[in-house]
This record gives C-alpha cells, structure tokens and sequence, in this order.
C-alpha cells in the first residue's frame, strides 16, 4: 500500500491549521506581538481626567502595549460604538471610564459573549457584576463625607452652602452629593440652598456660582461645595467677580487634588480638598494581565486618597505631585 500520499495529506492539514491558529492570534494582537487593548475614555472635561488618560497611555507604552483610545467627547453613544469597534477588533481586553452610571449592559454582554475582559476605571456603573472584571476607583461616598466633615469643624457646624454637582447621572455626582448630604445630616445648622450640575468644567463652574451669587445671594453663603476642582477654579473666578474673597468670604471645598487646585490652597483661595487619585494605569494593566492569566481578581479596588488643607499642604509637597 502507498502509504505516502496520506501522509502528505495529513502533513498539509495541520499546516493548514498551524496557519489559521497563528492568524487568529494575529487578529488579537499588533504587528509585534504585543497585547492590543482599548481604552474608552468618556471625556477630557477636568485636568483630572486628562492625568488619567496621560496615566493609562504612559503604562501601555511603559509595557509594549498597542493602546486604541477613544474620547467619547461627552457622548455615551460614541462610547458604546467605540467598545462595539474593540469588540470587532478583537482586542484583548477593553477599558472603560464610562460616562454615566446606566446603559452599559447591552454592549457589556457583547464584550463578555466575545471573551474580552472589560475593566472599569474611575466610576462604576449600574451593570450586573459579572459583566466586567473590576472596577477601580476612589470611594465617592467618602469622599462627600470627608468634604462635609471638613467643613462642619471648619464652621462649628453651620454652614449655608451651595453645591456645584458633576455631571448628572454619573457616578462622582451621584455618590458625593450623597456622602456629602448624609454627612451633614448630623448638623442641623448646615445645610445646602441651592445644588446644580456643572458638568465638571471651569467655565460652566463659573457661571452656575455667578447665577447662585445672584439667586440666593452672595451674603447668604458661608461655602461652595464643588465635586470637583475645575468647578471649584471656576467658582472662585465668579466669587472674585462678585467683589468677594473667595477662601474668606465663602470657603471653598472641592475634590480631586490636581496642580492648581492645591496651588489655590497655598494661595489661600480655597480651603480644603479631598484628593481623589487618577492615576490608574499600573492597576488597570495589572489587572488585565492577571484575568489574561486566568488569575482571581477582587471586584473593586479602592484607592487611597489624601486631604490637602493649609495645615499640612507645603510648596515642597505639592512640588512632588504628579498631576
Ligand atoms: O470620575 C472622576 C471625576 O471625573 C473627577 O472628579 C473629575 O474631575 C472627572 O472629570
């Protein structure tokens, strides 16, 4: 029997197959052979978010990683287009800082049904759990709650304030207006006259404490609670504006930690601010290098943030800070 044309057969099959393997492999990987991952950024809104974006860039070139970014520019459609365009990709993993807390499970699912991981940076959302990783994060709640606390020592617990929230329906907004409110709660003396979305950003900041200047009017307010700092810089241009002294006047509290907030502090122009760390990148990695390795990771990784008043922020400290 002619055994050798069988074996020509066989030895063809499984070149066959070795080649479609290796291009399979290829379609989840760049050019080099390195990881490809997506990253979804919702918008670059605050100075913080452009130190996240700079964070999760600078630790995918750090590891050889081919980075697809995409800014949704404020849209969480083009955020759901963009995942659907990893998806379709085949990237090996996908990461989210989504918009808002709602709308995800539809695309979530995709990503799962396809096997790509989703990691969650920065805000969480409203999605069933097994449809993502991980989500790592700053404790909004808390954050709210530090700010509050902040403020009733600073005040012996009376305090007519008024808030600039972020944007509605994210996650920040949502958790620091609560933390905050749940935490004033205990002082009857405090309380919020006038609450209104900022959407994050210096020149809306402005104006919503312009209209707040007028509508509850500038000596009816002991504080501005901002949930962030562009808002809070924002605000304090308005309070000049106003003929006022911002840090005196009206004491302002914000949230973030980035440069020229805490150059505020050290200026005397605002009185405290609750760090909330952006520089994700190492853990995003890590943790996507762990699930691609079939390694258990925890579901929420909080991160640890400071408090910056004048009573520990120096020249020096701020000097060494990394955003
Ligand atoms: O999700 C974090 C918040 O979003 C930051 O406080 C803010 O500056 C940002 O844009």
């Amino acid at each position: 029997m002619n055994t050798f044309r069988p074996l020509c057969l066989f030895l063809l099959a499984a070149a066959i197959s070795c080649i479609s393997i290796s291009c399979n492999k290829h379609e989840a990987s760049s050019g080099s052979g390195s990881k490809v991952v997506g990253f979804s950024q919702e918008d670059e809104e605050s100075d913080w978010r452009t130190a996240e974006s700079q964070s999760i860039k600078s630790e995918a070139q750090n590891r050889h990683i081919d980075l697809r970014f995409a800014d949704a520019q404020e849209d969480q459609e083009k955020q759901i287009k963009a995942i659907r365009a990893f998806i379709a990709q085949r990237v090996n993993a996908i990461i989210l800082a989504p918009r808002v807390e709602t709308g995800w499970d539809q695309v979530l699912r995709e990503a799962k049904n396809a096997k790509i991981p989703v990691v969650l940076v920065d805000r969480g959302v409203s999605a069933p759990e097994d449809l993502y990783v991980t989500l790592i994060a700053s404790d909004f709640v808390e954050e709210g709650h530090r700010a509050a606390d902040w403020l009733a020592k600073h005040t012996n617990g009376k305090a007519r304030i008024v808030e600039l929230q972020g944007t509605a329906g994210s996650a920040p907004a949502i958790d620091r207006h609560k933390g905050f409110a749940d935490e004033l709660a205990k002082y009857p003396d405090m309380k919020i006259l006038a609450s209104q979305d900022g959407d994050f950003q210096v020149s809306k900041g402005k104006e919503v404490m312009a209209a707040f200047l007028k509508s509850v009017g500038k000596e009816n307010i002991t504080a501005v609670y901002a949930h962030n700092d562009n808002m809070a810089l924002g605000a304090i241009q308005a309070i000049q504006e106003a003929g006022l002294t911002p840090g005196k006047d009206i004491m302002v509290v914000s949230i973030d930690g980035i440069h020229a907030a805490l150059q505020a502090i050290l200026d005397g122009t605002i009185n405290c601010v609750v760090e909330c760390n952006p520089l994700l990148g190492p853990q995003a990695f890590d943790a996507i290098d762990d699930t691609l390795a079939g390694k258990t990771i925890p579901k929420r990784t909080v991160q640890k943030d400071e408090l910056f008043d004048k009573s520990n922020l120096t020249p020096e400290l701020l000097a060494k800070r990394k955003y």
